[in-house]
C-alpha cells in the first residue's frame, strides 16, 4: 500500500500526464456536452467514497482499475478492427481495404479451419473447409497476395491463429521484408492461446508441452527481433462463447495468463522481456453493468498478479490490454436487425470499459458470412459510439460509480477464488487436463439454457415478441468455385518452387524440434522456401505428436 497522501500522487500523476500530452495531445482543446457544459478528463470521488480512491486508483496508474492510459480515447479511440476473412486472399484482401477505406484502423484476419489447424488446401482434412469460415492461407505467396497494397509500416494486423501461429507470423515478417518493412517496425497480434483451445475452441494440432513451447519460442524471437509485436492475446472470447459467467471468462482467462507467464519464465525469459507485449481478448456480452465491471475486474487482478506474484518491475508488464469482440452467441437468427442494438449496447459497455480494439459483429452472422453492408453497419456503430455520443469525452465514465465499483469489486473476489482453486490444482494446464474448467462452463451453459427454455430469460424476438412467416435477408453465398482455385494455385506452386530447398529447410526444422533451440528461424527459413502451412505443420507433427483430448 502507498505511503504517499492521495493528494501527492494526484498532483504526481497531473504532471506525468502533462508529459504525456505532448507525444499524445488531446483530439480536442475543450470537451464539452452538447449543452456546451465543460467536461473534465477525469472525475474524482466525492468525500462520501473517499475511502476507495485507493482501490479505484487512476487512470494509466497501477491497478489500472479506471484504464492503461492516462487520456484513454480523449488522446486516441480504440483500434477499429473487424475481423474478416473468407474464400481466397485476393476475397479478402478486397473486403480488407473496403473496410480500411470505410474508416476501420486496423486489420484482423480470420483463416478457414484448414489453416487453423495446419492443413494444406489439397488435404483430405480440409475437404468441404477450404476458403469457408475465414481465407484459405497455404503459403507465403497467399500472404503477400492478401496483404497486397497495405502498408505493414502503418497497418497493425491481428491474426485470430493459434496452432500454427509461428508459421503465420514467419509469413507476416517475410512479408513485411519483401515489403521494405523491417521486421522491428511491425505491429500486430497473434493469438498464439493453446490453452483456450483445448478449453473451448478446438483449432489444437500438437499436445500442451510442444504447444507451450512454440508459444515461449516466438515470445523470446518478438522480444529480440519484433519487438512491437504483441505474441498472443489470451482469450476469454471463446470462454464466453461455449456459455462461460463473466466470473469465469475473467477467471479462466487470467489463469491461462499466469500459465504462459509461468511457462515463459520456465524456459529462461526475464517476466519484463516478454510480458509487456502479452495482451487479452474478451467477450462483450449481455448484463451492460457487468461486462463494464468484468474488464475493470480483469485489469486489477492482472495488474496485481503481476506485480505481486511475478514481480514484474516495468510498469507496462502490469498492464492488461485488450480486444473485445460483441458476443456472437448473443445474435439471433431471428428478426436480425435486432441485432445492431445488441450489439451496440455491447459494443458500448466495451468502451465504458476501456477497451483498447474492439470487433463488432454484424447483423447477419447468426445465419453466415457478412454481406458487405452489414459489415459496414457493424462498423458505422463504432464509429458513431466514438463521434456522436461523447462517451470518448472523458476518462472511465462509470468510474464512482457505486453500482459498477461494488460488482468489480465482487467479480475480482469471485474470480480470484477460482485462480486459487486452480492454482490448487496445479495450474490451468493441470485444469485443462482434469477437465475441470469445461465442466464449470458446460454447467453454467446448462443452466443458462434452462432459463432460456423456461422464459425466465427472454431473448426479443426468439422466446418473446416473434414474428411468423419472417423474411430472411440478403445473406453472403460463397463462391462455390474457391476451393478448385486455391487447389490449382496450390499445386502451380508446388510445381514452380525450388523443391529441394524446401526438402532442406523442412529436414532442418524437423532436427530442431526434437532439440530445445528456437524455432522461429527454422520456420521462417521454411517460409521463405515457399514450403507450405501443412508441409511445415506434418514436420511438427511427426516430432510433436498431435493432442489427444482424454473426453
Ligand atoms: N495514450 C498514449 N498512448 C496511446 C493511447 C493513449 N491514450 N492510446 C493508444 N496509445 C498507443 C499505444 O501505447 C500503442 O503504442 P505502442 O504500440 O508503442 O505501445 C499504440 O498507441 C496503439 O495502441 P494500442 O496498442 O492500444 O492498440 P492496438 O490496436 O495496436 O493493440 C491490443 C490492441 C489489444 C494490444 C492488440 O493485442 C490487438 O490489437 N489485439 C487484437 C486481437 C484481435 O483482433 N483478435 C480477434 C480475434 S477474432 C476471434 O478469435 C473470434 C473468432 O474465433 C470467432
Amino acid at each position: 500500500m502507498t505511503t504517499k497522501s492521495f493528494a501527492e500522487l494526484y498532483r504526481e500523476w497531473e504532471e506525468k500526464t502533462q508529459q504525456l500530452l505532448q507525444k499524445y495531445p488531446e483530439q480536442k482543446e475543450r470537451f464539452e456536452t452538447l449543452s456546451g457544459i465543460k467536461v473534465d478528463r477525469l472525475y474524482m470521488p466525492t468525500e462520501a467514497t473517499k475511502h476507495d480512491q485507493e482501490q479505484i486508483g487512476l487512470p494509466g496508474e497501477f491497478p489500472y482499475t479506471r484504464g492503461v492510459r492516462p487520456t484513454m480515447y480523449r488522446s486516441r479511440h480504440w483500434t477499429m478492427r473487424q475481423y474478416a476473412g473468407f474464400g481466397s486472399a485476393d476475397e479478402t484482401n478486397k473486403r480488407f481495404r473496403y473496410l480500411l477505406d470505410q474508416g476501420q484502423t486496423g486489420l484482423s484476419v480470420a483463416f478457414d479451419l484448414p489453416t487453423q489447424i495446419g492443413y494444406d488446401s489439397d488435404d483430405p482434412m480440409a475437404a468441404g473447409e477450404v476458403g469457408k469460415v475465414g481465407v484459405a492461407i497455404d503459403s507465403l505467396e497467399d500472404m503477400e497476395r492478401l496483404l497486397a497494397g497495405i502498408p505493414l509500416d502503418r497497418v497493425s494486423t491481428s491474426m485470430t491463429i493459434n496452432a500454427p501461429a509461428s508459421v503465420l507470423l514467419a509469413m507476416y515478417i517475410v512479408v513485411g521484408e519483401k515489403q521494405g518493412v523491417p521486421a522491428n517496425q511491425l505491429t500486430g497480434t497473434i493469438q498464439n492461446d493453446i490453452l483456450k483451445e483445448y478449453i473451448a475452441r478446438g483449432t489444437y494440432i500438437f499436445p500442451p508441452k510442444p504447444s507451450m513451447r512454440l508459444i515461449t519460442d516466438i515470445f523470446a524471437h518478438c522480444a529480440e527481433v519484433v519487438p512491437r509485436w504483441n505474441t498472443i492475446s489470451i482469450s476469454g472470447y471463446h470462454i464466453r462463447e461455449a456459455g462461460s459467467t463473466a466470473v469465469q471468462e475473467v477467471a479462466f482467462t487470467l489463469a491461462d495468463g499466469i500459465a504462459y507467464v509461468q511457462a515463459a519464465i520456465d524456459a529462461g525469459l526475464d517476466v519484463d522481456r516478454f510480458a509487456p507485449r502479452l495482451s487479452f481478448f474478451f467477450n462483450a456480452h449481455n448484463h451492460f453493468f457487468e461486462e463494464v465491471a468484468k474488464f475493470r475486474a480483469a485489469r486489477r487482478i492482472w495488474a496485481r498478479v503481476m506485480k505481486e506474484r511475478f514481480r514484474a518491475k516495468d510498469t507496462r508488464s502490469h498492464q492488461l490490454r485488450f480486444h473485445t469482440q460483441t458476443g456472437g452467441s448473443t445474435l439471433t437468427a431471428q428478426q436480425p436487425d435486432n441485432n445492431v442494438v445488441r450489439v451496440t449496447m455491447q459494443a458500448l459497455s466495451a468502451v465504458l470499459g476501456g477497451t483498447q480494439s474492439l470487433h463488432t459483429n454484424a447483423r447477419d452472422e447468426a445465419l453466415a458470412l457478412p454481406t458487405e453492408e452489414s459489415a459496414r453497419i457493424a462498423l458505422r456503430t463504432q464509429q458513431i459510439l466514438a463521434y456522436e455520443t461523447g462517451v470518448t469525452d472523458t476518462v472511465d465514465p462509470l468510474g464512482g460509480s457505486y453500482y459498477v465499483e461494488a460488482l468489480t469489486d465482487a467479480i475480482e473476489a469471485e474470480a480470484g477464488a477460482y485462480i486459487d482453486r486452480i492454482d490448487e490444482m496445479g495450474g490451468a494446464v493441470d485444469a485443462v487436463e482434469q477437465g475441470y474448467m469445461q465442466r464449470e462452463i458446460h454447467l453454467a451453459a446448462l443452466t443458462t439454457q434452462k432459463k432460456v427454455e423456461s422464459g425466465e430469460e427472454i431473448l426479443v424476438g426468439v422466446n418473446r415478441y416473434r414474428l411468423e412467416n419472417e423474411q430472411q435477408p440478403a445473406l453472403y453465398k460463397p463462391d462455390p468455385s474457391i476451393s478448385h482455385q486455391q487447389l490449382e494455385r496450390l499445386q502451380a506452386l508446388r510445381a514452380k518452387r525450388d523443391n529441394q530447398a524446401v526438402e532442406v529447410a523442412l529436414t532442418k526444422l524437423k532436427q530442431g524440434a526434437t532439440g530445445s533451440e528456437n524455432l522461429m528461424p527454422l520456420i521462417i527459413a521454411a517460409v521463405k522456401s515457399y514450403a507450405t502451412v501443412g508441409e511445415i505443420c506434418n514436420s511438427m507433427r511427426e516430432i510433436f505428436g498431435e493432442y489427444q483430448p482424454n473426453l
